[in-house]
């Protein structure tokens, strides 16, 4: 095998991204080493380029954490899996052997998934981090997530009468937020999102869909009111802004619980016994490491039996300029409801 790759490389956090190659790394106690088939782009990708994140610590940086492959090498003390394998994965974006834009990337064998005979390595490579986001938000105990779900991931209580609502119902985490909220068995799932998305997310599980292009933000809560057929229970606000956190506090009721896939921008709960959670949702962190474990073990059966669908695909352009151009689009917002995935083997 050859001893270096390609990669995408930022040069530095506010730097350009260039071409470049880098070491294959080993796999060591624990680990396998992917050779990897397909990677999906996310909105942390350009965040790091522009904002001030505390990871990666280390320039030039590999991006990337929606990782599908196949395992081509294995370290010591790692059961249950052989050479040949598929599997996906959520990268690690605070270590550039643990990344996504390049051709082989390390990862904890305990946090595997292998993708099931009916899924591709492009479908596959859109759900750990958007389905991770959601899943930490909605499932984990507190004080990481809102605790919907025991241990053993069932329902922590009978939820057939209450409704919920999913601000940015097509994001790739709104996706993954309503299919969350149907299998816990939510009578009522209503999502705020393009309405031309309306089918798309009915398929998922949401019950009605509140046209962003028609109501504001400001009105949301009103027509909330008007359509719900349960007490809201939970509100996911996918989306993480200023705008759609107030909102989205709005629309949740005194004592129930908002969750936000970005950390409080502006929440204050005051005296309201409303509870807000955002989760860093990324398995290699230490706090976050039980719960991953846990999901992670479950996503193979769930993906198989059909309860999470992955988010439908668009491939972009062969080539990691596809990757920094697609990264534009995101940070544009010129992305809906598809997930922009990569492969590269073509570079
Ligand atoms: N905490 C975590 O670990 C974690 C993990 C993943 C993502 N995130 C964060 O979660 C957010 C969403 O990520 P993503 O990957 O799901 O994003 P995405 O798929 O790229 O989101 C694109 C979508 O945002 C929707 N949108 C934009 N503004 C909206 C608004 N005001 N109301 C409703 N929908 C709106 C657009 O809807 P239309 O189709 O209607 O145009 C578009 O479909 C990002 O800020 C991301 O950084 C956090």
């Amino acid at each position: 095998m050859t001893t270096s790759q390609k990669a995408l490389l930022l040069e530095r956090r506010g730097g350009a991204f260039y071409e470049g190659t880098r070491p294959i790394p080993k796999p060591g106690p624990g680990e396998l080493l992917v050779k990897i088939k397909a990677f999906a782009l996310n909105p942390v990708d350009w965040k790091i380029q522009d904002l001030d994140f505390p990871f990666p610590k280390d320039f030039p940086a590999v991006l990337g954490s929606d990782i599908a492959g196949d395992i081509v090498e294995i370290g010591d003390n790692v059961q249950g899996w052989v050479k040949g394998d598929r599997v996906w994965f959520q990268g690690n974006l605070g270590n550039s052997d643990y990344a996504a834009f390049q051709q082989y990337t390390l990862l904890p064998a305990e946090f595997a998934i292998k993708i099931p005979a009916n899924t591709s390595y492009e479908q596959a490579s859109t759900i750990p981090v958007a389905f991770l986001a959601a899943a930490y938000g909605l499932l984990a105990p507190t004080p990481l997530g809102a605790g919907l779900a025991n241990t053993t991931l069932d329902p922590q209580s009978n939820f057939s009468g209450s409704s919920a609502l999913v601000v940015g119902g097509t994001t790739s985490v709104g996706q993954f937020a309503i299919q969350l909220l149907k299998y816990l068995g939510f009578s009522q799932i209503l999502a705020y999102a393009s309405g031309h998305q309306s089918t798309f997310l009915k398929s998922l599980g949401a019950t009605d869909i509140i046209d962003r292009k028609k109501y504001s933000l400001d009105q949301l809560p009103e027509v909330v009111g008007q359509l719900k057929t349960a007490p809201i229970k939970i509100v996911y606000d996918a989306v993480g802004t200023a705008e759609t956190q107030n909102a989205s506090l709005a629309c949740t009721p005194d004592g129930e619980t908002l969750v936000s896939s970005l950390p409080t921008q502006v929440v204050e709960l005051g005296n309201s016994g409303k509870k807000f959670f955002s989760p860093m949702a990324v398995v290699h962190l230490p706090e976050c490491r039980e719960f991953g474990k846990v999901i992670c073990g479950r996503l193979e059966k769930w993906v198989d039996k059909g309860v999470i669908k992955p988010s439908p695909v668009e491939m972009i352009p062969a080539g990691f300029q596809a990757v920094i151009d697609g990264l534009n689009r995101l940070r544009n917002n010129q992305v809906s409801g598809v997930k922009l995935v990569g492969r590269p083997d073509s570079v």
